[in-house]
This record gives structure tokens, sequence and C-alpha cells, in this order.
């Protein structure tokens, strides 16, 4: 057997015991010049880095792309021609509990890929689902404050969720896939993935097309009812993890079908809704989708916080040939994850290995927390500025957009009214879910209403009714009969009698 490796300090240098202190006697106390204690006790409260404030809980692996369709009069993507073949990380989560929530709990599931293109990183960070719950994104922070912990009781509060679900009646498509199979899969292979948001492809003659991305599972769609998940709770909290790591442990690599729906700019501006509003889907018939290729995932990481915990993902990460949309959610996005990413992990997250570009990376970014490259990025020492006459690097014409046609008054135009909140829930509801669905549905709402104001759960039946009359009577009954039963109640109401400034006066 080969010699096992000596100990050294984090400097390198040999060290002599992991095992005892060093102390003045054997009764001790301890001194101070055993440094390497000091550094083993201060590593450990500095192994935890701040938790993503939503999308916490988390499973990734390492795959590749491969491109089989041929979308090339769309988009100039070098990973999108025909034959490319791209690595890529993904990491799927859900987006309200905490780092060690269990796996098997009703919630969107979030579904990050990272593509390492030869042209830069390509990042889709989109959900389990293809709408999303508000459409101003002045209301996300907002929703999430319904979904996470109430200030003083420190409980989720069913009661924060339909409080703001039903005086948001955009929310109505996604409440209603939340609440259906899809909002519960087995796993992360067992379900699709949508970039939900409308993004745009654009070619070499400088046309522009809107797009949406789709990537549907090959394992086909499985799904817990509550009472299978909370059985299997009370087995594992990690069921997700077991599942997508043992699979590619055992070489049984989960694929997905990569498909895009496309819409013309024409098209978009005579559209009877709008195309940018990630509360609708853009229905198949009309933009039917197209077969690009296959996502396989093949390859575990080696290690979770490396490779998983310090990724970060971003829809502000788009390559020539792929670029956003006007969708008002999507622009807030293009800021709002760098930021988050600069806080969460450090200003120079890029140059953690999993978030490194495969390809050569130049810019006059200088400095900083975490820059371990020393300084720019250039390759010539003397060109950390610009213009300059030291053969720094220059800009890519050549690689700009086509212009964006826009109009209009700048205002704030009201989200809420004026728009079709109900006709495409009320296709779903009637085309897309069969009855046993529908009745799971029923009794999935009904569910979470115990301890939830009546007036709350009104409002709610009446949302439902414009969808359609069944949605209505079908909740209702469940709720009924829920309330029949005696439901589960939390102990404490979550709604707070007193502020926090009144309480600590
Ligand atoms: P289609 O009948 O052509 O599409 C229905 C789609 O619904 C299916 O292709 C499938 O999408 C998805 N679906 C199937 N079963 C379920 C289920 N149990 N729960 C949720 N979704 C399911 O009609 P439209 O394109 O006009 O869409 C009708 C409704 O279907 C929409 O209003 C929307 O609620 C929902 N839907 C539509 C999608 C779209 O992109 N058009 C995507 C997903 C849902 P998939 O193939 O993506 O699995
Ligand atoms: C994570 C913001 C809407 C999908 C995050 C994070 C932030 C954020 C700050 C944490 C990032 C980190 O710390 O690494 C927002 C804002 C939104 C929005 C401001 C709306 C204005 C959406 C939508 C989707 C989505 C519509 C899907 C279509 C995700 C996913 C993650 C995430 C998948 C986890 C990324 C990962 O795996 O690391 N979001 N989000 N978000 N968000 Fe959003």
């Amino acid at each position: 057997m080969a010699d096992k490796p000596k100990l050294t300090t984090s400097a390198g240098a040999p060290w002599v015991s992991n095992q005892d202190s060093l102390s003045a006697g054997e009764r001790g106390p301890l001194l101070l010049q055993d440094y390497q204690l000091i550094e083993k006790l201060a590593h450990q409260n500095r192994e935890r880095i701040p938790e993503r404030t939503v999308h916490a809980k988390g499973w990734g692996a390492h795959g590749t792309l491969k491109i089989t369709g041929d979308i090339s009069k769309y988009t100039k993507a070098k990973c999108l021609q025909p034959g490319a073949e791209t690595p890529m990380l993904a990491r799927f989560s859900t987006v309200a509990g905490e780092a060690g929530a269990a796996d098997a709990e009703r919630d969107v599931r979030g579904f990050s890929l990272k593509f390492y293109t030869e042209e830069g990183n390509w990042d889709m960070v989109g959900n389990n689902t293809p709408v999303f719950f508000v459409r101003d994104p002045y209301k996300f922070p907002d929703f999430i404050h319904t979904q996470k912990r109430h200030p003083k009781t420190h409980m989720r509060s069913p009661t924060a969720m339909w409080d703001f679900w039903s005086l948001s009646p955009e929310s109505l498509h996604q409440v209603t896939i939340l609440m259906s199979d899809r909002g519960l899969p087995i796993s992360p292979m067992h379900m699709n993935g949508y970039s939900s948001h409308t993004f745009s492809l654009w070619n070499d003659a400088g046309e522009r097309y809107w797009v949406k991305f789709h990537f549907k599972t090959q394992q086909g769609h499985k799904h817990h009812t509550n009472a299978e998940a909370e059985e299997l709770v009370g087995k594992t909290r990690e069921s997700y993890q077991e599942a997508l790591f043992n699979a590619i442990d055992g070489g049984e690599f989960p694929r997905w079908k990569f498909q895009i729906q496309v819409m013309a700019e024409e098209e978009a501006e005579k559209c009877d809704f709008n195309p940018f509003d990630l509360t609708k889907v853009w229905p198949h018939d009309q933009f039917p989708p197209i077969d690009v290729g296959t996502m396989e995932l093949n390859r575990n990481p080696e290690n979770y916080f490396a490779e998983v915990e310090n990724a970060a993902f971003s829809p502000s990460n788009v390559v020539p040939g792929i670029s956003w949309s006007p969708d008002k959610m999507l622009q807030a996005r293009i800021f709002s994850y760098a930021d988050a990413h600069r806080y969460r992990l450090g200003t120079h997250y890029e140059q953690i290995p999993v978030n490194r570009p495969k390809c050569p990376v130049h810019h006059y970014h200088m400095d900083g927390e975490m820059n371990v490259y020393g300084g720019v990025a250039t390759g010539t020492p003397n060109a950390y500025y610009e213009p300059n006459s030291f053969d720094g690097p220059t800009d890519n014409p050549g690689q700009k957009e086509p212009p964006l046609k826009i109009d209009g008054n700048a205002d704030r135009y009201d989200h809420r009214n004026g728009h079709d909140d109900y006709s495409q829930v009320r296709t779903l509801f009637e085309k897309v879910l069969e009855d046993d669905e529908k009745e799971r549905l029923f009794a999935n709402v009904a569910g979470t209403w115990p301890g939830v104001p009546e007036e709350i759960c009104e409002r709610q039946l009446s949302e439902f009714k414009k969808v359609h009359p069944d949605y209505e009577a079908g909740v209702r009954r469940a709720w009924e009969k829920v309330k029949a039963e005696g439901g589960y109640k939390p102990n404490a109401q979550p709604v707070s009698e007193s502020t926090p400034q009144e309480a600590a006066e």
C-alpha cells in the first residue's frame, strides 16, 4: 500500500499533530502559539457561505448538450449549430425551502443549466413550469416573502401565500400547475425544464426571432401524491439527491429532449396575447415545438460544495446568437443574479472553477475580492486601461445583436388591469387535466387552507370561479371535506398583533 500523505499546515509546512493540543502541563491551559488549533476552529467557523435567498436546496450534475436538429436559420450561436456538443452543468432546486429542506415538498423546481460554450457561458436559468406567479418584478420580493417564514412566528404561512395569490390574479396559472400533479415530481429526472421567459435568437443576417426553450424529460413524468410524499419524507429527506446521484453513479444517464418554440418579430406584434408576459405559454398548435437536440447528465460532481453550491447561474449570461426579450421579469433578472453572486460568493465569483468559462477571457476588471489571477485578464501586463498602446483587448463589433425596435412613453403601466388571467388556465383545467388529476388539484389546494382566514379562501374561490365554475365547486367541496375532517392546523396563527417596534417598546 502506498504511503499515506503527511499532514501539512495550509501553508504547506509539515504539521506534527492533528490530535493533541499544545498545553502548559498535561492539565492545560492551552498556549496561544498552537496556531493550527486556532486555524482549525477558525476554518470551521467559516465553512458556510450565505445560502441562496431562494432555491437554496439543490441537486446538480455535469453533462453534455448535443445538437441534432438544424436551427441555423434562426441563430448564429456556435453551441446551437448541427453536430455541436457542449459540456454543461445542471442544478435543480426547490424555491422556498432552506438548504436543509426535505426534497419531496410541493414547490416549483428550479432548472438551471450552464453551457460552457466556446463563445462564453450560456446560462438557461428556468423552472419546471412554463409560467410564473407574477409578471412585474416589483412583485417578486413580495411573493418570495409569502413563501418564506413569518417574521414573528418563524413558521411558513399559508395565510400569507393565499392572501397574496388571491390578491394577484396573474398567479392563477402557476398556482394551478403548482397544486396539480406536476407540483411534486418524484425526482429531478422526471420533470421538464422551461425557460418560461421568452428569449431571442439572432442570425448572421441580423434577423431576430423570439423563442422559448423547452427541455422535455425522457424518463417520463412521475409525481408523488401529498400522502406519498408525507410518508417518504418520514423516511428520507434526500430523495432527489439519492435518485439523481445513484442513477448517474449506476450509469443510467438521464436525458431531456431540447426543443424551441419560435415566433417571428412580426407575429409578436399581432399576437392576441402579450408574448413577453411570463404568466402565459405559447400554445403548441400556434407555435409547434421544434426538436433541437438532447441534454444528458452523465457525471456526478466530485465535491458538492465546489461544483454545486459554488455554481453561479445568471440569465445575464448569453452568447452571440442568443439574447433576451422585453419581458419585464427577465429584464430584472438580468441585473439580480450577478448581484446575488457578488454577495453570496464574492466579487470575482466567475473565477471559481465551476463558473469559469472554458474559453479565453479578456476584460478590464481589476483587483478586488477573490481575484486570484493577478488583476486584469488581458494577458498583456501594461494593458490595464482602455484605450491603450499595448495590444490590450478591443471591441467585438461583429458580435452586435440586431437593433431592437421599441416605442411607447416611459410610464408605469398597470400590470393588473386589462390582462386576461383566466383563458389559458381554463384551457389547462378543461383540456389538459384528467378528472382524477382535477380531484387531486382540489384536495391539494384545500389541504393547505386550515388556518387561513375564511375571507381569503372565499376570495381565492371567486378567482377559481372565473377560470371555471367546476374549479371553484371542486375546491369548495374539498375544503368542506377538510373542515369536516378537522384538517391539520398550525398551533399559532401567523398573523402578528403588534409590529416589531411596538413589541420592543
Ligand atoms: P396542448 O394541448 O398542445 O399542450 C398541453 C401541454 O400541457 C402538453 O403538451 C404538456 O406540455 C402539458 N401538460 C400535459 N399534461 C399536463 C399536466 N398534467 N399538467 C400540466 N401540464 C401538462 O395545448 P396548449 O399548448 O394550448 O397548452 C394548454 C395548456 O397546457 C396551457 O394553458 C398550459 O397551462 C399548459 N402547458 C402548455 C405548455 C406550452 O408550452 N404550450 C407547456 C406546459 C403546459 P409539455 O409538452 O411541455 O409537457
Ligand atoms: C435563484 C432572483 C424569477 C429561476 C435566484 C436567486 C435570486 C433570484 C437572487 C438566487 C441566486 C443565487 O444566490 O445564486 C430572481 C428575481 C426574479 C426571479 C429578482 C424575478 C424578477 C425567476 C424566474 C425563474 C427563476 C421567473 C424561472 C423561470 C431561478 C432558479 C434559481 C434562482 C432556477 C436557482 C439558480 C441556481 O440553481 O443556483 N433567483 N428570480 N427565477 N431563480 Fe430566480
